[in-house]
């Protein structure tokens, strides 16, 4: 034993090393130091003639510990110790299994030989945390598989499969069965051939495959992976490796480490990392097998392909007997298309498609587990469904609806069981966007709540809880972010300098393509509903005046931009500006020419603003809570942390002294600060570091 994490034994003549750090066998300190104690006992000792190192649990090893990069990094240094690895004058022999990342996947590459199961998943994700692998992965791997391939694989960060690796060359041997009796036969099988250790670092660096692949490598990089500086230092490090020996381009490697591990970029992709594990709310959630829908629509077909895919049985509702059949149809063209993309194997789609069954009326619904209501979004309409439901389904079956501004509790009264209600807001397309906001009614109970979560996680989506007020938490932040951009362009900004300057800050899209793609007439009908809407003749009047002009988006051609048939992108339109500066006039609104930087800093300054105060009033119960709503439902830049997470990187003082300037500059209707925020500001204090409000 050298400690509680990593165990060594001698299995007649062969070392086992094994690392047992639940949950992951992170690399974290003390292991690092029990694994070079454990290397060194063994090198030491002349009965061991060949090293295995296994990892213990689901794992192998997921790499470095995340944890530890808040702080320099504390000796032993995994590069240090993977060379000492390297150097062993015994045969070292890597047993692969599972998840093998990062760290991990430097340590295979460091050991002499290599042999995986068929559950292999090896990869270097280090860039999606905005690093580089910096442990001696850049030196070693496009030493065995090719510059070309190795710069792919650091700067995708994707995992490939034990056929990839093994085709790659970065595993010798193929186990069956259990992986730490095959890696011993392996290592008997080395010992009895005499076969020597064989180091990464002693084979020659391959020649580049093009004498241009560093800068192919550069053009590749997409604009979201340009923003993050890891992708560059991946890159300079391969480059380094081409160049130079191999601990001199490590030096190089470690150096580019560091000032990524100390980047904003780095430090915001962690934040995401944590906050993605969002902790399950407290109840015991009740099993779940069979799910019912009320609407076929759009978001009523991607909740039955995201429930149906997760292995649940689907009982899909629409009273319209053509809506009916062309949302199975979506549903039924969705699974042939995953099969032909090779996304699922023929049979597995066929099941999936066939765990969906349509039906007329909602009595169908009466022995269901859970019912998720996804239709028109108007309270009268959904009183009316949770009226029916309150009477049909069984006692006992959670009750879910999909809105996305109403209220929660009103719609809950109608089912006269308000206590098994809750809200479950899908973002589309359901079946691809992972975020879900689990909206907890006055009367949800804690088992209904901790059901709806679990749910979500089997959908593979990252729930957030969040507190029943108008627009929950995205949706609310989303009216206080483009009402900004409304304002500017009634001021003087045009759709498309409003959209580019929001892309050049990393939102996914603009807010007017945005809007162009829902459809400017679904956010029309909304705010004609909500009834407390700000009293304001500018309040979203350009979004109304292009409805009121017949122009819907890009379903009929014309939105903010005219679109070509068949594109997606459109092209700005003069009719637009024109009508624009009108409504201007008619509002008595002075124009002038208005910056990219003012364009970002009010629409980035209104979303912290409304974030602090849904905090405040425990709408949301976290800031990291409402960074996931706004990365994962609204496109806002992950290397930025969230709306959150990017106010504490310009610090509360300065946000604060900004939002003062636009309630001078604008007027106090909408820039009078949070009262929480001139708190925190006052003593210096970051939204991240605040305890949970707990109030949802
Ligand atoms: N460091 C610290 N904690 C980690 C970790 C890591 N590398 N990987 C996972 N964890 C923690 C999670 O935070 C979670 O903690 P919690 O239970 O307190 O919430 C717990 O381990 C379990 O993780 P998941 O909930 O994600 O479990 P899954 O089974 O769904 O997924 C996984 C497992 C695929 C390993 C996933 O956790 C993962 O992708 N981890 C990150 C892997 C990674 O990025 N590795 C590279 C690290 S950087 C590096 O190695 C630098 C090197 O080059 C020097």
């Amino acid at each position: 034993m050298t400690g509680p994490a990593v165990r060594v034994r001698d299995e007649r003549g062969i070392g086992v090393v094994e690392i047992d750090h639940p949950p992951v066998n992170a690399l974290a300190r003390p292991v690092r130091a029990a694994l070079l104690e454990a290397i060194e006992r063994l090198a030491e000792d002349p009965a061991v003639r060949a090293i295995v190192i296994h990892g213990c649990g689901r794992h192998f090893i997921a790499g470095a510990d995340v944890r530890e990069f808040d702080a320099p990094p504390a000796p032993p240094l995994l590069h240090e110790l993977l060379n000492r690895l390297e150097a062993l004058d015994k045969p070292v022999i890597a047993a692969l299994h599972g998840t093998t990342l990062g760290g991990g996947a430097e340590l295979a590459l460091a050991s002499h030989y290599r042999c995986a199961t068929p559950d292999l998943s090896l990869g270097f994700p280090e860039i999606k945390l905005g690093l580089l692998p910096g442990a001696g992965g850049t030196v070693r791997l496009p030493r065995l598989v090719g510059i070309r391939r190795a710069l792919e694989l650091m700067t995708s960060g994707t995992p490939i499969g034990i056929a990839a690796a093994r085709e790659l060359g970065l595993v010798d041997h193929e186990l069956r069965g259990d992986v730490l009796a095959g890696a011993l036969a392996f290592a008997r099988e080395r010992v009895a051939a005499g076969t020597p250790p064989r180091r990464t670092t002693d084979l020659p660096m391959p020649v580049p495959e093009s004498p241009a692949v560093f800068d192919e490598a550069r053009t590749a990089l997409s604009a979201a992976a340009r923003r993050v500086p890891a992708s560059e230092a991946i890159i300079a490090a391969v480059e380094a490796a081409a160049a130079r020996p191999w601990r001199e381009a490590l030096a190089v490697a470690r150096e580019r480490f560091d000032a990524c591990r100390r980047s904003t970029e780095s430090r915001a992709l962690r934040h995401l990392f944590f906050a993605e594990r969002v902790p399950a709310p407290g109840g015991a959630p009740q099993p779940v097998a069979t799910v019912g829908i009320v609407g076929a629509g759009t978001m009523g077909s991607g909740i039955a392909i995201a429930a149906a895919t997760a292995g649940l049985e689907v009982t899909l509702v629409d009273t319209q007997a053509a809506a009916l059949a062309a949302g199975l149809e979506r549903i039924a063209r969705h699974f042939t298309d995953v099969h032909r993309k090779g996304r699922l194997d023929a049979a597995a789609a066929a099941a999936a498609g066939a765990r969906v069954r349509g039906a007329a009326t909602l009595a169908a619904l009466a022995p269901v587990d859970l019912v998720i209501e996804a239709v028109f979004e108007s309270l009268e309409v959904k009183r009316a469904v949770f009226a029916e439901l309150g009477r049909t389904c069984r006692p006992g079956a959670v009750l879910a609806t999909n809105t996305s501004t109403l209220d929660v509790d009103a719609i809950a009264a109608a089912s006269d069981r308000p206590a098994d209600v809750v809200g479950m807001h899908f973002f589309s397309p359901a079946h691809v966007m992972r975020l879900l906001e689990i909206v907890r009614g006055r009367d949800t109970t804690p088992a209904v709540l901790a059901t709806a979560f679990a749910l979500g996680k089997r959908l593979g989506k990252i729930g957030v809880v969040v507190g029943n007020g108008f627009g929950f938490v995205g949706n609310r932040m989303l009216y206080a972010y483009g009402r900004e951009k409304e304002l500017m362009m009634l001021e003087g900004a045009s759709p498309t300098e409003i959209d580019r300057a929001l892309e050049a800050f990393g939102m996914a899209m603009g807010p007017n393509a945005v809007g162009d793609l829902a459809g400017l007439d679904v956010g029309y009908a909304v705010r004609r509903a909500w009834t407390d809407r700000p009293d304001d003749p500018r309040f979203y009047r350009v979004s109304d005046l292009l409805v009121e002009h017949g122009r819907l988006g890009q379903k009929n051609g014309r939105g903010f931009y005219r679109y070509e048939p068949g594109a997606r992108r459109g092209t700005s339109d003069p009719e637009v500006e024109a009508l624009i500066r009108a409504e201007a006039e008619r509002l008595g609104i002075a124009r002038r020419a208005i910056g990219a930087e003012e364009i970002v800093e009010r629409c980035t300054l209104a979303l912290i603003g409304e974030g602090i105060r849904l905090l405040e009033e425990g709408i949301a119960a976290r800031a990291s809570d409402v960074d996931l709503v706004w990365c994962h439902g609204y496109g806002f830049p992950r290397e930025r942390g969230g709306p959150m997470f990017h106010a504490d990187t310009l610090g509360l003082a300065h946000v604060l002294d900004r939002i003062r300037h636009y309630a001078s500059a604008c007027g106090p209707r909408y820039w009078t600060p949070a009262a929480s925020l001139e708190q925190l500001a006052a003593r210096g204090a970051r939204l991240a570091d605040e305890a949970s409000t707990g109030a949802t």
